[in-house]
């Protein structure tokens, strides 16, 4: 049984080489377009969190043969579509997993229903249903377009289709409902998002053309190609990674490596922003990995000050403002993170619970609108409080933000459904002891 709190204390520096889990967006996509492609695919390095193994069990409801080999390898043999499930498909926590199977299944010519936990049937659905039902697929939903949902597939138009949030789990939804779309579907996006979709699309065998103009960039892609089925190799995720590696600046003493890191530009933004920070930060080891740039990243305690950061860099960034704002509490001066409108809409309203949650430890932060204000303690002055314990609402990035922040603060810090944080990253807690952290349950 999962414990019911986890608990922080401020000890010794962290010190250690570790390797990265599995990157979360890269191993269900691995999962989804292999079972759509024909043939075997074999995945290594499959992130075996809670969120992954909910799509791995709904791509075989769909009819793929999915089957672990170990180690995180999966072989995934594709039947070249997907069939109908014959029962609900619980997606768990999963935002990713439940909008990317949306998109496609919505090709197919079945009924589908999907539900997920108390978080996920929060969530809003209706950026991925308006696209879909505009491409010809119909669907039933609870008000306010949430979860439990029925998605009716089949014949499919395409869309140009110029996303109103920026959200790559909304562009990787249409792409996937486009692959069976009669036509080119065209996904326009003002502001680029992660673009793992698009490189695995390729990967898989597929034409897709990237092109940046004045009013974004566009993403087309022909339906009709058929994909097959290929050796993927998923590298180590940087929103993972981001835990220790903060943990690391701002524990006294500390030196972390985290190695096999991916570097894809549009999920660095958080290591520029360490780095205008003035954070000992370095890249070692940097190398291609299956189209993906990977790196081995240390991190060394030193000195940190406050900036601004700019609202285009989100969604480069965006499921790592909680640790940003822990890093920015131990910081000389004032972070302002901006442009933070869809933090409110993740597993949790992560606005809101990192300005409480840090209240709680004693920093200094408030919310103006979708601008997050932190304001650090100058280190020789004074340090963060800590001595709280925090509701996470079952969200995994709060519940790993706030501890990073009690390894590094006056006082131990807890937190609760700590449970939750296996749905990203399962060996959280043992690689964080295992880098010197005193990490306790009860
Ligand atoms: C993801 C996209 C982001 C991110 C999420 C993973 C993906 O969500 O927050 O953790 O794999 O496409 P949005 O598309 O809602 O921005």
């Amino acid at each position: 049984m999962a414990p019911a709190t986890l608990t922080a204390r401020p000890g010794s520096p962290l010190r250690g080489r570790v390797k990265a889990p599995g990157d979360k967006s890269i191993s269900h996509r691995a999962l989804i377009l292999g079972a759509l492609a024909v043939g075997e695919t074999l995945v290594e390095g499959l992130l075996e969190g809670d969120d992954v193994l909910a799509t791995a069990r709904a791509m075989a409801a769909f009819g793929a043969e999915v089957e672990p080999l170990g180690d995180g390898r999966w072989r995934v043999r594709g039947a070249g579509g997907l069939a109908e499930p014959a029962d609900v498909i619980d997606c768990g926590n999963s935002g990713t997993g439940v909008r990317l199977m949306m998109g496609a299944a919505a090709g197919f010519p079945l009924s589908v229903a999907f539900t997920g936990d108390a978080s996920l049937r929060g969530r809003p659905m209706m950026r991925v249903l308006r696209p879909l039902g505009e491409m010809g697929a119909s669907w039933v939903c609870r008000d306010g377009g949430r979860l439990p949902l029925a998605l009716r597939g089949g014949a499919l138009k395409t869309i140009a289709y110029r996303l109103p949030e920026p959200s790559a789990q909304v562009k990787s939804a249409v792409l996937l409902a486009g692959l069976r779309g009669a036509g080119v579907t065209e996904v326009v996006e003002p502001e680029p998002t992660r673009d793992h979709t698009e490189r695995m699309l390729r990967a898989f065998g597929a034409k897709v053309s990237v092109e940046d103009r004045a009013d974004g960039r566009h993403i087309r892609l022909a339906g009709g190609q058929a994909l097959a089925g290929c050796a993927i190799r998923v590298p180590g995720d940087p929103s993972s990674a981001a835990f220790p590696l903060v943990a690391a600046l701002i524990t006294p003493g500390s030196e972390v490596t985290v190695e096999g890191v991916l570097l894809n530009p549009l999920r660095t933004g958080l290591f520029t922003t360490l780095v205008e920070m003035g954070a000992d930060l370095t890249i070692t080891g940097a190398r291609e990995e299956g189209g993906e740039e990977v790196g081995d990243v240390t991190a060394r305690y030193g000195p940190l000050k406050g900036v601004d950061v700019p609202p285009e860099r989100a969604p480069s960034m965006i499921d790592e403002y909680p640790i940003l704002a822990v890093a920015a509490a131990f910081a000389d001066g004032e972070t302002m993170m901006r442009g933070l409108g869809e933090l409110i809409v993740k597993e949790s309203d992560r606005l809101a619970l990192t300005v409480q949650g840090l209240s709680a430890c004693g920093v200094m932060v408030e919310q103006q609108g979708e601008t997050m204000k932190v304001r650090g303690a100058a280190r020789g002055n004074h340090r963060v409080r800590g001595a709280a314990s925090i509701a996470t609402h079952g969200d995994h990035r709060i519940a790993m933000a706030h501890l990073m922040l009690g390894l590094a603060a006056e006082q131990a810090v807890s937190v609760d459904e700590p449970g939750m944080i296996a749905t990203s990253f399962p060996a959280f807690a043992e690689l964080m002891r295992g880098l010197g952290a005193e990490i306790e349950a009860a």
